[in-house]
């Protein structure tokens, strides 16, 4: 077993279930909770998603992934932000209305292991769900988890209460909270400390991708750990598709390949990644 534990083991079995809303509101101006009562508890781990579609004449050609945030019971929650035809459709859901769900799916983040050592979080916007899911069920106190928000009206504040620290890009006018001005990288930064003084960490990220490239830059200029989750374009989430691919090191020629990131991901070493090649034609878009 590695300073990180072993992989923790996905759950077997992944449901195809008809669920209901049960609630569907705001928790900050821009990101939304949908909470859906399925017909049976499931079990998953922080990191995995499930693939959501509407009924009717709503139905999407295509479902959507979405993390997992919670579940309590019967009921799945999800964070999500309207950006799209999909998730509009989504925020219009009111209670009683139908979503079908296919879940748990993909690898999730690692569990702690006693040699692992303490974590740091990097979320940003909607890649709080797994992250929040991490640290909900495994945090321990020497773990530091950092959330960046657009500003402090995008911030869920019920969901990332202390001891996440919180960062916003843009800080208008009076601030009524103590809030970092800045990049949620350039918070990790300020709370771990110049290099060569900083306990070893192990770095985990979601969000953006300018947020898990300079969080794979921090966790390699340092030599810790790092896994990112990466939310590709998907079109089943379940490995038949190909439109979710990502290139990953190879050590066969040409040196790299086209990893499915929702089998083999959607949590990756971020050492793994070919950055270069990362979200450029090459590493394949949509289906
Ligand atoms: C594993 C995984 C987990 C995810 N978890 C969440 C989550 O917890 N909450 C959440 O809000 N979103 C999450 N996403 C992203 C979410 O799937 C997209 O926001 C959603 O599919 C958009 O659907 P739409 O029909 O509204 O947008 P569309 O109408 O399909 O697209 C609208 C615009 O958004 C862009 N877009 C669509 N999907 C993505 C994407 N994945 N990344 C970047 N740009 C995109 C399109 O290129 C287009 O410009 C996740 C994605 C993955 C792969
Ligand atoms: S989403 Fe279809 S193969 Fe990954």
């Amino acid at each position: 077993m590695g300073p990180l534990g072993a992989a923790p083991r996905p759950p077997a079995a992944t449901w195809d279930l008809a669920g209901r809303v049960v609630a569907n509101g705001p928790v900050s101006q821009g990101l939304r909770v949908l909470d859906v009562e399925l017909p049976r508890a499931i079990d998953f781990l922080p990191g995995q998603f499930a693939m959501l579609n509407l009924t009717g004449p709503a139905r999407l050609v295509f479902r959507r992934p979405f993390s997992i945030l919670a579940t309590a019971g019967r009921t799945i929650s999800f964070l999500y932000r309207a950006i799209g035809r999909g998730t509009s459709l989504m925020a219009g859901l009111a209670p009683g209305a139908a979503v079908e769900c296919l879940a748990p799916l993909g690898q999730p983040f690692p569990a702690p292991a006693a040699a692992t050592p303490p974590v740091l979080i990097l979320a940003g916007g909607v890649g709080l769900p797994p992250l929040y899911a991490w640290f909900a069920r495994y945090r321990r106190p020497a773990d530091l988890a950092c959330f960046g928000g657009r500003d402090l009206d995008d911030v869920p504040w019920d969901l990332v209460p202390p001891p996440w620290q919180v960062s916003v890009d843009r800080l208008d006018g009076a601030a009524a909270r103590s809030v970092f001005h800045g990049l949620v990288t350039e918070l990790a930064l300020a709370c771990v400390g110049e290099p060569g003084d900083a306990t070893p960490r192990l770095v985990l990220a979601c969000g953006p991708t300018p947020l898990l490239r300079a969080a794979a830059r921090l966790a390699r200029e340092r030599g810790w750990p790092c896994r990112v989750s990466l939310e590709e374009h998907m079109g089943c989430g379940y490995g038949v598709c190909k439109g979710c691919v990502v290139p990953v090191r190879d050590p066969g020629p040409p040196g790299w390949r086209h990893a499915t990131s929702c089998t083999e991901g959607p949590v990756f070493d971020a050492a793994l990644i070919d950055w270069d090649r990362f979200g450029h034609a090459a590493a394949g878009g949509p289906a």
